[in-house]
This record gives C-alpha cells, structure tokens and sequence, in this order.
C-alpha cells in the first residue's frame, strides 16, 4: 500500500503542524478536530506558516496556497473514512488516547494504518483498543513539527514489520528523517532532551539560578540550540509536565524537577502558547554565574540518558546522535558532543557529583569503559582542539 491520502486527528500545535508537512508532500489531508474553533485556529496556523515562507522566499504564493487547499477541515471523525493513514496528536492523556482510537478504528478503513503522535505514551495500549494491532505505530514528530526533521518511528508489541516500514517510507516521503526505535516510556529524544531538562530546572532552582543566563550559558558551552527555560516555553509547560510526570512514573526519581513545571502549570502558565511560561511574560532577572554550573547538569543529564537509551537498545548508536541532532536541533548529539569533550574527563566529572551527592549523575559504566580502553561513542569521530 502506498500513502497518499492522510487524516490528522487533533488540530492543536502539533497536529496543524503535522498536516502542514504532509500537504506539502503533495497529499490531501482531512485535519479533524471536534471542537471547531481549535479547527479553525489549526487550519488559520498553515496558513500562517505558508505567508511566513512566503515572506522569507522560501515558498512561491502558488506553492503555499497549493498547501493551504490539500487541507480540507472536519469536526466529523467520519471524515476519515477515506484516509490509507490516520495519525493521532490529541493531548497526552492516554484514557483519551484510548478512547480516540477505539473511535479511530471504527472510523477509518478497515485496511488504513494508525498512528499516534504521543510523545511516550504506550502504543501497545493504543493498539490494545483496536481490531488491527498489527497496523498501529508511534510517529513521533518534534515541535516546531514544520521545521525539525526527526520522526521517531515507533514498533509497539504487536506492530507488524510490513506496517513500521510503511511508516519508516512514509515519513521519507514527506522530508523527514525516520528514525527506528523500541517502545519504552518516553521513546528516544525525549527521555533524552526531557532528562536534561529536568536536570537543569532542578538545579537551577535548587542553586537559585536566573533562567536567562542558565540558559544563555547552555547555547554558549555546548551543541543545544536553545536553553532549557525557552524550550519548555517552545514546548508547552503542561505538554511538558505530562511528560515529565510519565518518564517519573516509569524510571523513578531522576525525572524530578523540583516542582517547577508543575507549579506553572498550576498557575495557569502554559508557555509561549499562553504568553505566560518559564520566560514567557517575565521580567528581566540580573544576570548571574550559576549558568555554567545549570548547562552542566542539562548536558550531563542528556549524556547519562543516552547511555542508559543505549544500553538498553532502545535505538542503535548511530541513531541516538542523529535524532538529537534532528528532533532537538542540536549541532552534535550527546553521543559525539562526549566523544569531543573527552570521555574520561566527563567520567570523573559525573563520579564527582556522585561522591558530591547527585548520585544519579554518577558515571555509567559503558561510558567508564570506553574512557579506559580510549574508545569513542562515534569511531573516527573528530576530536575537538
Ligand atoms: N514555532 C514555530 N516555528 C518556529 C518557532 C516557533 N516557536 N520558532 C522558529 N520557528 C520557525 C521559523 O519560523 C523558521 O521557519 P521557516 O523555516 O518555515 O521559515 C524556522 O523555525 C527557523 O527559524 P529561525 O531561523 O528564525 O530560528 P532558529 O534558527 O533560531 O531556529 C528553532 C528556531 C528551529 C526552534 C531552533 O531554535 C531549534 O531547533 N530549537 C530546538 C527545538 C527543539 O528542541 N524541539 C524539540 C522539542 S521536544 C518535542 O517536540 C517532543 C514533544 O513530544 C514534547
């Protein structure tokens, strides 16, 4: 089977984006939604993405009205009836989640292929709720979904290998790099970017830290594009905070973030979305010197998450650099960025604040391992001078 004709279900920021990229693939896609002014608000979204390109050059007026047609609007889930592949990017509560798939699958063609775009949640649960477990994955993209490039295609318990190779081509199709990875809480980038975060949250608020030095200091010392506190704002605080709260449920204590996200959340401060966040909407703090000491944790904290992603195979090595590099932005994945700062001095870095009490820092042992037989993450990796 060949995709070419797509439902998105759910016109939040994630899902009007996604439809964005597959209508630029050149496919009709029905954006469903079932309130209809989250609908309109999608749909007013491409169109602004398209003038956006349109005023930078990138697209001709032609191209980017030739978007905004293939996207035809429905508040009717029925309209999905035609569609080869459904894709999900409802909000991150997996009781709705399940739910909307049991309606998914009554909805769409006995024969299409359903994906959800969660950003961790189990797809074997989703599945679970359907007639065709066999024909249901993870297509996880990245928020700003227009622009990053990184798919996480994600096998389930019981997707089926013909299904995972479909969603691998068709992420292709439409310009994006897939990349294969193992179901577990969280997935790949954002157990990853999700831990260095929380490290940096925790210990700036811990240390008393002005967020926009931390962050200036994250961008100044190493391969991230942006700070932890714009990110969340990027993000959304309660798209964060959920899945803050899920990777806590599954891997314990080293999620925590010292409350941060859940008391903006609490207040109402959902990030650049609702023009109050992490930064969003706050004053100017004076600068301080913490920021070095918060850009170590976000980096440290990405470097002992991977190694833990590669331990536990839940993507080959290869891939876990190339999908920071694509679902994060980051010039370097935390792999190479290791490999370049010096292995060995990173290991005793991380043993130090275990002795120092950040026992979950401590180095892991395959990382210790390749420091003493002086074997790099990425071989023939260039060193930094
Ligand atoms: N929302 C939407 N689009 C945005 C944006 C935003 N907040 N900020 C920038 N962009 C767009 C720009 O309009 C431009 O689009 P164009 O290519 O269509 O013209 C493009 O991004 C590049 O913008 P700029 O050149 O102005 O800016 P930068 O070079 O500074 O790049 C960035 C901006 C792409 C956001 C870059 O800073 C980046 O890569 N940041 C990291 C983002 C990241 O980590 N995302 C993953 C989050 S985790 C996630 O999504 C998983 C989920 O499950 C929680």
């Amino acid at each position: 089977m060949r995709i070419e004709r797509v439902a998105v279900v759910g016109a939040g920021a994630m899902g009007s984006e996604i439809a964005q990229v597959v209508a630029a693939s050149g496919r009709p896609v029905m954006l469903v939604d079932v309130a209809a002014e989250a609908l309109e608000r999608g749909l007013a979204h491409i169109a602004a993405i398209g003038d956006r390109r349109v005023a930078r050059g990138r697209l001709t007026p032609e191209e980017a009205s030739g978007i905004v047609a293939r996207v035809s609007g429905s508040t009717d889930l029925a309209s999905i009836g035609g569609a080869d592949l459904v894709i999900e990017a409802a909000p991150e509560v997996l009781d709705l989640k399940r739910e909307i798939f049991r309606s998914l699958d009554a909805a769409a063609r006995s024969d299409a292929v359903l994906a959800s775009n969660t950003s961790g949640l189990s797809i074997t649960a989703l599945a679970g709720e359907t007639g065709r477990p066999g024909r249901v994955l993870g297509l996880h993209f990245f928020n700003p979904a227009s622009v990053m490039r990184l798919v996480e295609v994600i096998q389930g318990d019981t997707t089926d290998e013909a299904t995972l190779e479909l969603g691998m081509g068709f992420a292709a199709e439409i310009g994006k790099t897939p990349v294969r990875v193992r179901e577990c809480p969280g997935f790949l980038v954002n157990r990853i970017l999700v831990r260095a975060l929380v490290e940096a949250y925790r210990h700036a608020e811990a240390a008393g830290a002005a967020r926009r030095s931390a962050d200036a200091a994250v961008i100044a010392s190493g391969p991230a594009p942006m700070g932890p506190f714009a990110l969340g704002d990027l993000i959304g605080l309660d798209v964060a905070a959920h899945v803050r709260r899920d990777l806590e449920a599954a891997y314990g204590d080293r999620f925590e973030d010292g409350g941060v996200l859940d008391r903006e959340v609490a207040a109402g401060r959902l990030g650049d979305k609702s023009g109050a966040g992490l930064l969003a909407g706050c004053e100017e703090t004076p600068p301080d010197d913490l920021g070095p000491e918060v850009a170590e944790r976000y980096y440290l904290g990405a470097l002992e998450e991977a190694c833990r992603c590669l331990d536990e195979e839940v993507a080959a090595l290869e891939d876990i650099d190339v999908a920071v590099r694509l679902g994060a932005g980051w010039s370097e994945g935390p792999l190479e960025w290791a490999d370049n700062a010096g292995l060995a001095r990173l290991a005793d870095r991380m043993d130090a604040l275990a002795v120092a009490g950040v026992d979950r820092l401590r180095a892991p042992e395959l990382l210790r391992a390749r420091a003493e037989r002086g074997e790099p993450f990425v071989v023939g990796g260039t060193e930094r001078a």
